[in-house]
């Protein structure tokens, strides 16, 4: 097998694109998607301050990565949830990639250590309030990765969500009809209010496959486990699913995610756009003031929950 672009001995083949790439040209071509990405969906500018939320999987690490090479200014961020080893080998992977790259780049990791602030892990903390680990967790990194892009005044927020991930999600949004959900589904989300940052993920129009590839090729040391609290959830349900199409059908979950977004881009602009509709639900949490629909924000009640902080008036009122 041959690299379709230079005809050396290729490394990958990309079924889906009906070609084969050598480890330069497939570089290449993953730096080439990310730019596409960032430019058609006006996520950033060469000189913007870009704030990654990096889990130590392969897929923000190889976000890094790529934003670096393609000569962006890009901080990290990442959120130590107190799950036991899998925290433990995550933390580690994060802390020598940024050694790495601060080398080389002089750029900053900022690191939340979710124990140092509640007492306790996510586990424990989900507990105390009642809600399942997955949707706890993803409360608690929303808030932090908005209150340090926010904080720390940086243009933009950006997550390792890949070709896979939105696909999936899409999937489960319309499995459900979950229609209020689908304008939220878009690579690239304005900073609607005040108090809110500007989300991106670079990285949808590359597969997991590929992101995997990526990494491996560049050497870059990630987590391979999964989170061990997402064992059998539907989101890793729906991968599968999808990934069964595209074995038959190479090309399914990009016609299906990249389709979507084309008909989002083509619908009549509503008469209410997104930040209008925001600015009339969201006001300023009366304990952190971050933006939210209710009094005190789903994060301030969690924490105040695991702290036993409220009074029992307050307590009454969430
Ligand atoms: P996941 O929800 O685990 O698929 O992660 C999606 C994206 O969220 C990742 O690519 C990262 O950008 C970000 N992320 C997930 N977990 C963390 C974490 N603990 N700290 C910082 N960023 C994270
Ligand atoms: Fe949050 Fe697994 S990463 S529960
Ligand atoms: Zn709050």
């Amino acid at each position: 097998m041959n690299c379709t672009k230079c005809k050396t001995r290729a490394v990958i083949r990309l079924p889906r694109h009906n070609a084969a790439f050598c480890k330069n040209c497939f570089n290449g071509f993953v730096h080439d998607q990310v730019a596409r990405a960032i430019k058609s969906e006006k996520m950033f500018e060469k000189d913007d301050r870009i704030l990654i939320a990096v889990s130590g999987g392969k897929d923000s690490l190889a976000l890094w990565d790529i934003l670096l090479k393609l000569g962006y200014r890009a901080d990290a961020l990442y959120v130590n949830l107190g799950i036991g080893g899998y925290s433990e080998q995550s933390h580690a992977k994060v802390t020598k990639f940024g050694e790495v790259v601060s080398a080389s780049y002089g750029v900053t990791l900022h690191l939340h250590m979710l124990e140092q602030e509640a007492g306790t892990g996510i586990r424990e903390l989900a507990q105390f309030a009642h809600r399942p680990t997955c949707s706890a967790c993803g409360t608690i990194k929303r808030y932090q990765f908005n209150r340090v892009a926010i904080d720390k005044h940086y243009d933009v927020m950006a997550t390792g969500h890949n070709l896979d991930d939105e696909a999936a999600r899409l999937l489960g949004n319309i499995l459900h009809w979950q229609d209020e959900y689908l304008d939220k589904q878009g690579p690239s989300l304005p900073a609607s209010v005040e108090g809110f940052a500007k989300k991106v993920k670079p990285l949808y129009r590359l597969s997991e496959r590929e992101l995997a590839a990526y990494a491996v090729l560049n050497r870059i040391d990630y987590i391979v486990e999964e989170c061990p609290m997402a064992k059998g959830s539907k989101m890793l349900q729906y991968k599968e699913v999808l990934n069964r199409l595209e074995t038959e059908s190479p090309g399914t979950k990009q016609t299906f995610y990249w389709g979507f977004l084309e008909k989002q881009s083509k619908k009549q602009p509503s008469a209410t756009t997104m930040s209008e509709k925001d600015q009339a639900i969201l006001q300023p949490c009366s304990s952190c003031s971050q933006p939210t629909t209710a009094e005190v924000c789903s994060y301030c009640k969690m924490m105040a929950r695991a702290k036993g902080g409220f009074s029992g008036e307050q307590a009454a009122r969430l």
